[in-house]
């Protein structure tokens, strides 16, 4: 097992391995010994392995309740948030209690975000299920829901105070869940890593834990440095710009790991032959992602997907922070006018 240490307001660590979730009261209880435990998932990740987890909480001596939802973006909104708050209310949670997340991103988000509000704030254990929340979103604090008009648009920074990653449950992810996963891992790696770029490309089931572990070491290194995403952090959206804008053109058919991969390489084709880039980068991206099975491009049009970028949450005044490699290993952020958009993007694509 590797143990990551994460310095940010909140410090905690991030355990990744295998057999954790047979430990998670141990580890949990160690460091909340008095607390009432609500632990939160949906109803495909707690079929799988909720009853393993309360069984593993309950035998630490921790007092347990559980919430359950139906699993889908589409569940990641207040209403649900409500009900959970209303939940711990009823159990007469308080301050000193905890909520354990045991899912994917939308349970993490979501859990993490009732953590924030409730009772002004409480503490919370984050158990990603995914490889996506393993690399990205279980550790970094970004909590939150969707609203009507987008994704994460209702959320705080709220960091958990324990990460566990079982290696285990990825044994029982599909296909794309683990296309989805490694999108993000490439990305750390043409953010700043082309040893770690080459080792994802050509992964081995056996080197998991290791890439995760690697990923989750730049996500704190850039995290630490800058938690509330004023600066460096944003290096972490590389591909997410465009690929929102893909992912909201499809109405979300498109998933978030293979709109990532089309939002870098258009970036990374544009980069190139605006004269940022150094030549060849562009098709080293693209081969690698094709050899992940990971998509590098889209069939909505130029206009649809501008339009769509410029109301992403990141867009400021008159220009908007695009995430720009310049080599694999190499990234800046690269502030571009909003007129200037269209055209970055249609010389990508
Ligand atoms: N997922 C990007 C971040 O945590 O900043």
């Amino acid at each position: 097992m590797q143990i990551i240490k994460v310095n940010t307001s909140t410090e905690y660590e991030v355990h990744i391995g295998k057999g954790l979730l047979c430990r998670a009261g141990e580890k949990i209880r160690a460091l909340f010994p008095n607390s009432k435990v609500m632990l939160v998932s949906d109803d495909i990740v707690f079929s799988l392995y909720g009853e393993k987890t309360l069984a593993s909480l309950t035998a630490s001596g921790l007092e347990c309740s559980h919430f359950v939802f139906k699993n889908g973006e589409e569940r990641k909104r207040l209403s649900t948030v409500e009900d959970l708050l209303e939940s711990l209310a009823d159990g007469h949670f308080t301050r000193s209690d905890i909520i354990v997340a045991l899912g994917g991103g939308v349970v993490g988000d979501m859990a993490g975000f009732a953590a924030s509000v409730f009772c002004r704030g409480i503490k919370y254990v984050q158990i990603p299920t995914t490889l996506l929340a393993a690399v990205d979103s279980s550790v970094g604090g970004k909590t939150a829901v969707d609203l009507s008009r987008g994704k994460n648009l209702c959320g705080a920074f709220w960091q958990p105070s324990l990460v566990l990653c079982d290696t285990d449950t990825l044994a029982t992810l599909k296909d794309l869940d683990v296309q989805n996963g490694l999108s993000e891992m490439l990305k750390y790696g043409v953010i700043c890593n082309k040893e770690l770029f080459e080792k994802v490309k050509n992964y081995k089931e056996n080197d998991m834990a290791a890439l995760i572990a690697r990923c989750v070491e730049i996500k704190r290194d850039i995290v630490s440095g800058d938690e509330f995403d004023r600066g460096n952090r944003m290096l972490l959206n590389l591909g997410h710009t465009i690929g929102h804008a893909v992912e909201a053109a499809s109405n979300f058919a498109v998933t978030h790991g293979h709109g990532v991969a089309i939002g870098l390489a258009i970036v990374a084709r544009a980069a190139e032959k605006m004269g940022m880039a150094k030549a060849g980068m562009a098709n080293e991206i693209c081969h690698a992602l094709s050899a992940l099975s990971l998509p590098t491009s889209t069939s909505f049009d130029t206009d649809t997907l501008a339009a769509l970028t410029l109301s992403d949450k990141k867009s400021s005044g008159d220009s908007i922070s695009l995430i720009v490699p310049l080599d694999i290993g190499n990234t800046v952020i690269h502030k571009v006018k909003r007129t200037e958009v269209k055209n970055f993007i249609e010389v990508g694509r």
